[in-house]
């Protein structure tokens, strides 16, 4: 009995650590074929749906006067601008293709409110920790900063960069209506005064955004590039600037959106990528990103929206930033994007728009990320660096020179912003404001840790 016992007690307590054993050993298998880089599900399709697909894709792929093959695997078609995807929207067939706006922002200085402003700037610490790693390691996207630029041939003149979509782009989303937007079943949800914060669906937000009671048109950030860890395929992270108008509660909500995502869904790789999105009736049926349906109208022949950015931030290392700025031509009432300090991407043309045709309503700046609760336990997808806010420079990712444009058509420093996340213990958002830095703050978080379920 007694050796019989312990042995039993032995097995007894040894079959546990087996069963777990081989369970991480399935789990840790299952994981890295989903991170591998190689999001493809592989699944029967039928010959109707790839037919469906290819007239899709023949359709927004549009015939290349040269093509560039990008060492990510992208395949880069300059098409001429005239044939670019835009021109197909019903409201663009007479579109005469704008080379740039009236007039630029005017930039404003904030001298006046800078004195009131520098009390809240409890950031010391922060300040001497960006000076310590500033200027030689905080560098500014200008000349080769998307993977494809690697490739060293351009695109001739008179023609834009578009990343060509694959049926694989395709075969990863939902259904063909799905691809290229952004999930449907959105329950827009206004808590008194903030923002679009949904809870339920599993998007995740940490924000600064701007109160509704200002005609807002246009904004400007500056962003920290990362590349976050995406846990399964439809899951994403993304940090970028959204200009909405329109009612929250219904279904005419209009937004402009701009920033960089990391979306294996979408790419087929968790790269960080520029983006673009817009829509007109609550990311319904209207809008999709990059060039992915007709609207934004590209002018730049250099910048290639959905192309990854190389090289991104690292721990205590280098810090990348791109600066997007988007605004309302008070002219024509076209809406532009502009990159860095005076390049231009293009414009959403006014056409498109309802409340947007007037002004913004409200601002929102910071990071978003889709949580399907894999594994019965909240996502770990991180969000901007993976690291919470606290952390502050080289280890968060942060947002600096917010600034919005006035009906004026000037640039300023935005002030009283309100700052939003959802459940702080996965990701979280503190704001700050310095005279070099602006407002700004960081953001971002791990999501799944022993808080964080
Ligand atoms: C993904 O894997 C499939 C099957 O092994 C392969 O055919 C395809 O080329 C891969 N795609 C990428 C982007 O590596
Ligand atoms: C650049 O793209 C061209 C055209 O697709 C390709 O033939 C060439 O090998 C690429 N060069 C590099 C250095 O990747």
């Amino acid at each position: 009995m007694g050796i019989l016992g312990r042995k039993r007690a032995f097995s007894d307590a040894l079959l546990p650590l087996v069963i777990a054993f081989l369970f991480s050993t399935i789990f840790v298998e299952n994981f890295t074929v989903v991170l591998g880089l190689n999001y493809t599900k592989y699944r029967q399709v039928s010959s109707l749906r790839l037919v469906r697909i290819q007239k899709h894709l023949d359709k927004i792929n549009k015939p290349a006067v040269i093509t560039i093959q990008s060492p990510d695997g992208d395949i880069i078609d300059c098409v001429h601008k005239r044939r670019q995807p835009a021109l197909d929207h019903p409201l663009l067939k007479n579109h005469k293709i704008q080379k740039k706006p009236p007039e630029m922002p005017k930039m404003t200085k904030n001298k006046a409110t800078l004195k009131e402003n520098e009390e809240k700037s409890s950031s010391s610490d922060d300040q001497l920790n960006r000076n310590m790693i500033n200027k030689d390691d905080q560098k500014v996207m200008k000349d080769a900063w998307q993977m494809w630029h690697k490739n060293g041939t351009r695109c001739p003149k008179g023609t834009v960069p578009i990343r060509r979509s694959t049926v694989h782009d395709v075969l990863r989303a939902k259904s063909l209506f799905d691809f290229g937007k952004k999930q449907r079943k959105f329950s827009l949800h206004r808590h008194s005064d903030a923002p679009d914060v949904v809870s339920g669906n599993g998007h995740e937000h940490a924000i600064a955004y701007t109160g509704t009671s200002q005609e807002v048109y246009g904004a400007k950030a500056t962003i920290n590039v990362w590349d976050p860890s995406i846990q399964v395929v439809n899951e994403f992270s993304l940090s970028q600037i959204w200009v909405l108008s329109g009612s929250f509660d219904g279904s005419d909500l209009n937004s402009i959106e701009a920033g960089w995502q990391a979306s294996p869904e979408l790419y087929g790789d968790s790269r960080p990528r520029l983006f673009t999105y817009w829509t007109t009736d609550s990311y319904q049926a209207t809008g999709c990103y990059n060039l992915l349906c007709a609207g934004f109208v590209q002018t730049n022949s250099r910048i290639a929206i959905g192309a990854a950015i190389s090289p991104v931030s690292s721990y205590s290392g280098n810090q990348y930033d791109i600066t997007i700025l988007i605004w309302k031509d008070p002219k024509l009432g076209n809406w532009w994007m502009g990159f860095g300090d005076n390049t231009l991407v293009g414009y959403w043309p006014a056409e498109l728009f309802t409340h947007l045709a007037d002004h913004a309503t409200m601002v929102e700046w910071g990071g978003e990320v889709v949580n399907t609760r894999p594994s019965g336990e909240h996502t770990a997808t991180q969000m901007g660096s993976g690291h919470f806010a606290e952390d502050g420079f080289g280890k968060a990712s942060y947002f600096r020179n917010l600034e919005i444009v006035d009906s004026d058509n000037s640039l300023s420093s935005v002030h009283g912003i309100s700052t939003l996340a959802e459940n702080t213990n996965c990701y979280n958002i503190k704001s700050f404001y310095s005279n070099e830095w602006g407002t700004y703050f960081y953001y971002g978080g791990p999501g799944n840790n022993p808080q964080c379920r």
